[in-house]
């Protein structure tokens, strides 16, 4: 059932007919063309996606879109000065508002992936504290997490946005003359497409009949299962090209930061280690996708005790074949909270033998923190030999 909603954004009137149920997030994306508008978790875990609904903070993947109905909606694209035309060219620094301005100078955004949710929730604590102090910005930017930069960058910029002439510091700073490099601070290239939203990431492109994957997850924290007869679930839905499972992954099924950590499977290999792990993949046209229910995909589970922390590897019911080198996240009971750095974050873990911290945050899903926040993709065009990482624009 679809019906016409209208609202603002950006001060322009829109007029969408869609089911009212659909996401802000994904009206704003994909029916405005506004991409500024990240989507990391989709489950209102990461932050990527706040945007300011009649001046509050909001995550737009929470949001009904019938509850934007006579409301105004402001985007990281409304942010700056002048036209915010969806897939337009990055503005000039002078057009930039002062918090952008802020954010490149300070060098808060990196990937850029979270940039847009940081800049809504420091615009919206800016208009009610010109002048917020450290423990004000983290407070107010504390549901969104940020990979790359380790918030003292976007706290500094954010502190410093009201600050003496208004930009925190005055102008952009040139790039130094060659041979000048070293020692000496660069703007970055792409840095005002990640302040002004038109940074184009994997998930912000839809070449012409682009098939789309969705991964279907484990419910549960720690499970065996096995994936059963396909036949039923393509004859279903006759659109579904092809059900992807670990077999299918070419060389190895693993990935990992380091080239020398890829600890984590593509797809599970028969045992999931936690709630979220993907153990296969659908393939087809998005549409096709939408249609088709995980419980429809014949998989069996046999769920296990969850493992919360680094002894129980050693228990003899563990199942796990490289334990010491598999780090879980998960919060078990007893966690006690405790901060344990300026990310607002409230508890880090880290397994025996594992190479990497994860933070569990309070609302820790595992979705943000086992895959990367930045959905990854890169998109290759053949005809024009231009290749387009996602993570990275
Ligand atoms: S995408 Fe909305 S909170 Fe993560
Ligand atoms: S700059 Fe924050 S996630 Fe990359």
């Amino acid at each position: 059932m679809t019906a016409w909603i209208a609202f603002s954004v950006n001060g322009r009137a829109v007029d969408v007919e869609v089911d009212p149920m659909r996401r802000l997030a994904d009206v704003l994306r994909d029916d405005l063309g506004l991409t500024g508008t990240k989507i990391g978790c989709d489950a209102g875990d990461c932050g990527a996606c706040t945007v300011r609904l009649d001046g509050r903070q909001v995550c737009a993947c929470l949001v009904p879109v019938a509850q934007a109905a006579g409301g105004d909606v402001r985007t990281v694209e409304g942010l700056a000065a002048g036209d915010g035309a969806p897939g337009g060219e990055p503005r000039e620094f002078a057009d930039l508002a002062a918090l952008q301005r802020a954010f490149l100078e300070a060098g808060a955004a990196q990937c850029g992936i979270c940039t847009p949710g940081m800049l809504m929730a420091a615009d919206d604590l800016l208009e009610r504290r010109p002048a917020p102090t450290d423990a004000e910005v983290r407070d107010a930017l504390g549901g969104v997490l940020c990979r790359c930069t380790g918030y003292r960058k976007i706290v500094e910029a954010v502190a410093t946005t009201g600050v003496g002439d208004g930009i925190g510091r005055p102008t952009r700073e040139p790039s130094p003359a060659a041979g000048g490099a070293v020692g000496a601070r660069l703007p970055k290239v792409d840095g005002i497409g990640c302040v002004d939203g038109t940074a184009r990431f994997g998930a912000d492109e839809r070449p012409e009949g682009m098939l789309a994957v969705r991964a279907v997850r484990s419910p549960h924290a720690r499970a065996r299962f096995t994936i059963g007869d396909l036949d039923a679930l393509h004859a279903r839905h006759p659109g579904l090209v092809k059900v992807l499972v670990a077999a299918d992954i070419p060389g190895q099924n693993r990935y990992g930061i380091y080239p020398t950590g890829k600890d984590q499977p593509v797809l599970a290999e028969g045992l999931v280690r936690h709630r979220g792990e993907a153990v296969c993949a659908l393939v087809a046209e998005e549409a096709v996708l939408e249609a088709i229910d995980d419980a429809e995909v014949p998989i069996t589970w046999e769920p296990l005790p969850p493992i919360f922390h680094g002894k129980s590897w050693a228990k003899p019911d563990a199942g796990s074949r490289r334990a010491p080198s598999w780090d879980v996240l998960s919060r078990g009971p007893g966690h006690e909270p405790s901060r344990h750095s300026s990310t607002g974050l409230t508890r880090a873990i880290l397994f025996p033998g594992s190479r990497r911290w994860g933070c569990c945050a309070p609302r820790c899903c595992s979705r943000c923190c086992a895959p990367p926040l930045a959905p990854r993709a890169s998109i290759r065009w053949t005809h024009s030999a231009r290749t387009r990482w996602g993570g990275q624009p």
